[in-house]
């Protein structure tokens, strides 16, 4: 393989805050390494359809602040078909680009997999996800600023609760995982969180919430989109069944927490890995993800940041029984 001379990058996925402070930081760094950097418009379908377009250091100018992408995003249907990845190939190949960033969650990586093992495209990949279900990093970028977001809903939730001695059951995302309801949970001082790690029942929910109500003018139970018993509405109607005089409520916060302003966290973490990504192709690294674990840049193979679950942290879920008693 020949030198790096020209790098696409893409967002692909769902969004996550703090993508244009990534993209921000291969530009930058590729410009400060003298590199070229095309940003491919709308996730694998850009590559599939070839609209590329070159960015410059001052094309990134002012996005570090700014939710979303600048690059748009899409779960590509036609990417998933041999004959659109060989269309993606072809578009790299007519540009001239000798390497992908890729910034998004596991199915972004899926496909940057089978672009390497059916190509050997080089692909780097990076963490963009509110999930923070990637191995391989401590945290994905968009991850504090979605908790952060669910944390200030939850505080005025928290204030109208209180007020009328209510129940209120709050969605969360997080599709297979709990990430986002575990740390929202802690932070808002929350009485009791569901999570699809977890087998809980309904019963333990209704007697820890019976408990607390004892003692309690409000009870916020956060429920993660993917948990086994269902959403905050299932939950809800089958509580209801049960504590029949409890007054309640359900919130979703819903897509509200792909959006906003970066956190500070978000936006330090973004320009960091998507800085190391440039450095680590130029070093001749690819097949992998740069993550942040204990504090220092690591990659991991993308089967290894794919295919193995990151577990959530026990002492964090004992912790919210702990503190709302
Ligand atoms: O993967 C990130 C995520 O925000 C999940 O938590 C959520 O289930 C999903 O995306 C929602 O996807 P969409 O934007 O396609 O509705």
């Amino acid at each position: 393989m020949g030198p790096v001379r020209h790098i696409g990058v893409l967002t692909s996925g769902g969004d996550s805050p703090g993508m244009n402070a990534a993209i921000r930081a291969v530009v930058r760094t590729a410009a400060f390494r003298g590199i070229r950097v095309s940003g491919i418009i709308g996730g694998y379908d850009g590559l599939v359809n070839d609209h590329l377009r070159e960015l410059g250091p001052r094309d990134v100018s002012n996005i570090i602040q700014r939710g979303g992408t600048i690059l748009r995003s899409a779960r590509s249907e036609a990417f998933r078909t041999a004959e659109g990845r060989t269309q993606a190939v072809a578009t790299m190949a007519r540009h001239g680009l000798d390497a992908l960033v890729a910034i998004g969650g596991d199915g972004t990586f899926t496909g940057a997999k089978v672009l390497l093992d059916e190509h050997g495209c080089r692909v780097i990949g990076l963490p963009g996800t509110i999930d923070n279900d990637l191995a391989g990093t401590d945290r994905t970028i968009g991850f504090d600023t979605a908790v952060n977001t669910a944390v200030e809903a939850m505080d005025k939730i928290r204030d109208t609760a209180s007020s009328h001695d209510r129940l209120f059951f709050v969605e969360v995302m997080g599709r297979d995982t709990g990430f986002i309801a575990l740390a929202s949970a802690i932070a808002s001082g929350a009485e009791y969180v569901m999570l699809p790690e977890l087998c809980q029942s309904i019963d333990q929910l209704v007697k820890e919430l019976s408990q607390a109500s004892r003692l309690k003018s409000s009870s916020i139970v956060v429920v993660a989109e993917g948990d086994e018993q269902g959403g905050a509405v299932a939950i809800s109607e089958q509580v209801r069944k049960l504590l029949p005089d409890r007054d309640m409520r359900v919130t979703v916060l819903g897509h509200l927490q792909r959006g906003g302003s970066p956190t500070a966290m978000d936006r330090i973490l973004a320009s960091r890995l998507g800085s190391a990504a440039v450095e680590q192709l130029l070093a001749g690294e690819h097949g992998c993800m740069v993550g942040e674990v204990n504090g220092q840049v690591r990659t991991t193979p993308f089967a290894g940041a794919i295919g193995k679950r990151k577990s959530l942290q026990e002492d964090l879920i004992a912790l919210v029984g702990i503190l709302s008693t």
